[in-house]
């Protein structure tokens, strides 16, 4: 098992990093005085798979707990799924001293963090990711919310969880499209990390997709990292922070464009060849070290399908982008590995180009 404490302005928190850890649970609730009146939200799919897995392995002694169920789809992600967990927390009256236990992917974090930063004004609660991309990038760092008219995250806050933990036992039953969706956000850490972690994926990428155990442990572990190394020096985004928002203004508007067709890690990747497109065409990016990169790309070619895109619609919308600053989209490009530069404003005609440069990419097998 690994362990990173995550460093905050707003409060120190760990991350536990293994396999058939849930059981480590109890003695943390114990251990960090943490509410005993529980409420757990889970998946609907990892509530299938895991029920026992789950209730075996929390013994913790509890006052009161309840379970809520809800679906992992982007389209729910919306207040609407906030009001009816608040509704049952009302309901049962549970009061300020009360625990959200989280377990699921991103969309199950991000709402279950959300209502916990604003039930009451804040009540404690706890990450259990059980995908890969919840894993390696949402479950930490503190980004709560929801989707709202056609933005995306648009309504949320910043609000750290009391504890991460990531047991790999929920990933058996991951699919290859939910692993793409993990390795889309595992790649953003190669090109902002260090040449180190870029080659150590480059030469692991077929054992990552199989989620070979000692390796998904270290590239896991490795994400985390660097994302806290961020994070506890721009915890609500004022500069550094940014840069884990590579590839990410075309992938929202990639993902609202496709009608949420396509999930966020793989529009992750797009975001990404996107942008390595856009740096090598304002002269950032070289083309030797651009094909490169496309090389290093090319395993997710065949595994992400993009269907009538309209680069103009993609466009459009990205001019919605939240981190738009005076009406100008600002993007995070990438110069080479560990070098990144922020609050990028590129011209219209150069950020179609990439976008129809980037469909090329994937629809060329
Ligand atoms: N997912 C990007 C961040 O947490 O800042």
């Amino acid at each position: 098992m690994k362990k990173i404490n995550n460093k905050l302005p707003s409060g120190n928190y760990n991350i536990f990093i293994g396999k058939n850890i849930l059981s480590k649970l109890t003695k943390e609730i114990e251990h960090l005085n943490l509410h005993k009146n529980v409420l757990f939200i889970i998946d609907r799919n990892v509530n299938k798979y895991y029920y026992k897995y789950i209730f075996d392995n929390i013994k913790a002694k509890f006052n009161k707990s309840d379970s809520i169920i809800i679906n992992s789809n982007e389209l729910e992600k919306r207040i609407a799924s906030a009001e009816k967990i608040y509704s049952q927390l009302i309901q049962k009256k549970y009061g300020r001293d009360t625990l959200l236990i989280a377990i699921g992917g991103g969309i199950v974090g991000d709402i279950a963090g959300f209502v916990a930063a604003t039930y009451m004004r804040g009540i404690q609660y706890v990450q259990i990711p059980t995908t890969l991309l919840a894993a390696v990038d949402s479950s930490v760092g503190g980004k709560t919310g929801v989707n709202f008219g056609d933005a995306k995250n648009i309504v949320g806050c910043f609000y750290q969880p009391k504890l991460v933990l990531i047991d790999t036992h929920f990933f058996k039953t991951l699919n290859q499209s939910e692993i793409i969706c993990g390795m889309g956000e595992v790649v953003k850490y190669a090109f902002l990390s260090d040449v180190n972690f870029y080659n150590y994926l480059n030469l692991n990428l077929n054992k990552i997709l199989k989620l070979e155990p000692n390796v998904i442990e270290k590239v896991i572990y490795e994400s985390i990292k660097f994302k806290c190394s961020v994070v506890m020096q721009d915890e609500r985004e004022d500069g550094l922070r940014k840069i884990l928002n590579l590839g990410h203004t075309f992938a929202h508007a990639l993902e609202i464009a496709q009608k949420y067709k396509i999930k966020h890690g793989q529009a992750v990747i797009v975001g990404i060849v996107c942008s390595l497109f856009l740096s090598n065409r304002i002269g950032y990016i070289n083309k030797e070290n651009l094909n490169l990169y496309l090389k290093f790309l090319n395993i997710f070619k065949s595994k992400i399908k993009l269907k009538n895109l309209s680069t103009d619609e993609m466009y459009k919308i990205m001019l919605k982008d939240k981190k738009n600053r005076n009406g100008k989209i600002k993007f995070v490009l990438p110069i080479e590995i560990g070098k990144i530069f922020i609050d990028a404003e590129c011209s219209v005609s150069l950020i179609i180009d990439s976008i129809s440069e980037s469909i090329k990419f994937f629809v060329n097998k």
